[in-house]
């Protein structure tokens, strides 16, 4: 698994990277900052090591080109999904306002209080493949009125025998409106899948007209004030189906093209808010579906209405949430890894159409899926638990999309709670926060920042999977962002036992200070749990750096964030 060759990998981060040479580094360098400590250490451990100078020269190398600007990291690629699928939404997000649970307004007041500080920028809701059966018109009204409607999920084979509960016979007492009031309270902004399936398009419109029409204007803003709601919500990002070439309607890539365009064109009601109105994209590297929906968007004349392409990437490896090989980690993140490749190839075949790039890339559903076992109740349908395996991936994908702040316009982790790569567990009263949570308030500093060109040279990960085949990944991956002098650096070290002693140079600029978040485990198997939620969590500590120069050493299996306080 190890290679300490001196065949470092290249990390292009951002438009025309280009190496960075040794000596590069070595004029800027003074004497300062953190050693190789070898084995894996949890964070408190590490940063009491840091001070020690290491034996051996730095072997890698990270250079933040301060001139060289990617574009401003949109807020929005730190979002979230929420969709009504086994212990999301009934258990998860919603408690009841009759709950014993403490809750605002029926939504559990602990989950609240955990994302406000994370900044979640946009909440995606009911769906994912919820969404392309349900009739919005369900969840609206007076709570006891609502009528039960079987949902999508009912019949998985985890939950079929499970009775009637609600994650199967949804009572919609989460509808618009209790959405709506849960993005308010984490200060998230609304994107709302329509459906494209089995609705036609003027629902969608009614949807749009119930959100944010003036009140008192039409019948549906009526309804809303009857809810409790007069003012408009303001609702600016709707997503024209959910994956269209399958749950969505199993649509041909042309025939959904017509679709969207019924939909997004011609005297949709917008109040003097920006639609945004957001394509059913590929799944994974599915090319011929983006290249297609593209060409026939064309050929009717609606490229112009659309504003965002949604991608879906999920990855995953043998093993399952918590056992797993050495083999397993590396595959994982190997996979999660693709989210590169899967930006700049769909970026590529939009741009055969849309020469401007107007329409920009949506990453609406990602995360890590394993195989169900550890989900914290029956009725949580793909709950999982999660590890640093996990935190990884949402380190080194929440990365690239940093890498690619000019494509990449939103992202929704997929999904929230009690799910496929959640941030938070929840059983009645209980509630944890996963290793993942962290590293989203880690990358939090990010947001609204101007994304800068990083070149990350580190030695390569080498592996062998299944089949003997032969693998390997970048050492270490990252991504910085400035906000006047503040400049943030986030870095995953994937290695599963090998720290990384690394010259950092910043082109442009003079650091000051700096201070390290660190995330990292005893174990990678280590989980938190509802009885012990602090086994994996970050700790903080100022580094030493003189002379504008800084040596850093990214422990093993770890996610840091170093805040670098650049001078005058
Ligand atoms: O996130 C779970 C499911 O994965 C979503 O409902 C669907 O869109 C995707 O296939």
């Amino acid at each position: 698994m190890t290679d300490r060759s001196d065949s470092a990998a290249l990390l292009e981060n951002g438009a025309d990277a280009r190496p960075v040479g040794r000596r590069d580094f070595v004029g800027l360098l003074a004497a300062s900052g953190v050693a190789a400590v070898g084995a894996r250490l949890p964070a408190a451990e590490w940063l009491r090591a840091v001070g020690a100078r290491g034996a051996t020269a730095p072997d890698s190398r990270i250079e933040i080109l301060l001139g060289e600007p990617i574009g401003t990291i949109a807020p929005e690629i730190y979002g979230h999904f929420i969709e009504h699928l086994g212990g999301v939404i009934y258990d998860g997000v919603w408690v009841g306002e009759d709950s014993s649970i403490p809750n605002v307004r029926g939504v559990r007041q602990a989950l609240i209080d955990a994302l406000k500080p994370i900044g979640p920028a946009v909440m995606r809701w009911p769906g994912g493949c919820f969404a392309d059966w349900y009739d919005w018109r369900d969840g609206v009204g007076p709570r006891g009125e609502r009528p039960r409607r079987t949902n999508t999920w009912a019949e998985s084979r985890e939950i079929r025998d499970l009775g009637n509960i609600p994650q199967r016979f949804d009572p919609n007492a989460f509808g618009t409106n209790e959405f709506i009031r849960f993005c308010r309270a984490i200060g998230a902004q609304p994107y709302l899948a329509s459906n494209v399936r089995t609705l036609p398009a003027s629902v969608f419109h009614q949807w749009i007209e119930y959100c944010n029409s003036p009140a008192g204007s039409t019948t549906w803003a009526d309804v809303r004030g009857q809810d409790g709601e007069c003012e408009p919500f303001g609702v600016r990002f709707w997503g024209v189906g959910n994956e269209s070439w399958g749950c969505g309607g199993n649509f041909t890539p042309e025939e959904y093209a017509s679709e969207f365009r019924r939909y997004s064109t011609w005297a949709v009601p917008n109040n003097g808010i920006p639609l945004a109105f957001i394509g059913s994209g590929p799944s994974g590297g599915d090319m011929d579906w983006s290249r297609r929906f593209f060409r026939a968007l064309r050929e009717r004349n609606a490229v112009n209405s659309m504003w965002g392409w949604a991608l879906h990437h999920y990855c995953s490896a043998g093993g399952e949430a918590i056992k797993y090989s050495d083999t397993d980690w590396y595959d994982l993140l190997a996979s999660a890894n693709r989210m590169e490749s899967l930006i700049t190839d769909h970026w590529q075949v939009m741009r055969e159409v849309d020469r401007e790039h107007r329409v920009k890339l949506v990453v609406d559903e990602w995360g890590a899926w394993h195989k169900m076992t550890t989900n914290v109740e029956p009725q949580h349908l793909f709950g999982q638990q999660s590890t640093m395996r996990d935190a990884l991936v949402a380190g080194l994908t929440l990365d690239t999309f940093n890498r690619h702040a000019d494509k990449v316009a939103m992202a929704n982790l997929a999904q929230l709670i009690n799910c496929i790569h959640s941030l938070f567990l929840a059983d009645g009263p209980k509630f944890v926060k996963t290793p993942s949570y962290h590293v989203f308030a880690m990358h939090a500093s990010h947001q609204g920042g101007q994304g800068v060109r990083t070149v990350v040279s580190a030695p390569t990960v080498h592996w062998t999977g299944a089949q003997n085949a032969a693998h390997s990944l970048w050492g270490l991956n990252g991504s910085a962002s400035l906000k006047e002098r503040s400049l943030i650096l986030t870095v995953t070290n994937s290695h599963l036992t090998e720290p990384r002693e690394t010259e950092i140079a910043v082109r442009g600029g003079k650091i000051r200070s700096v201070v390290a978040t660190v995330l990292t485990a005893h174990s990678i198997h280590d989980v938190n749990t509802f009885e012990q939620p602090d086994v994996v969590a970050p700790t903080t500590a100022s580094v030493r750096a003189s002379s504008g120069a800084l040596v850093y050493t990214f422990p093993a299996a770890s996610v840091t964030k170093l805040e670098i306080m650049l001078s005058g």
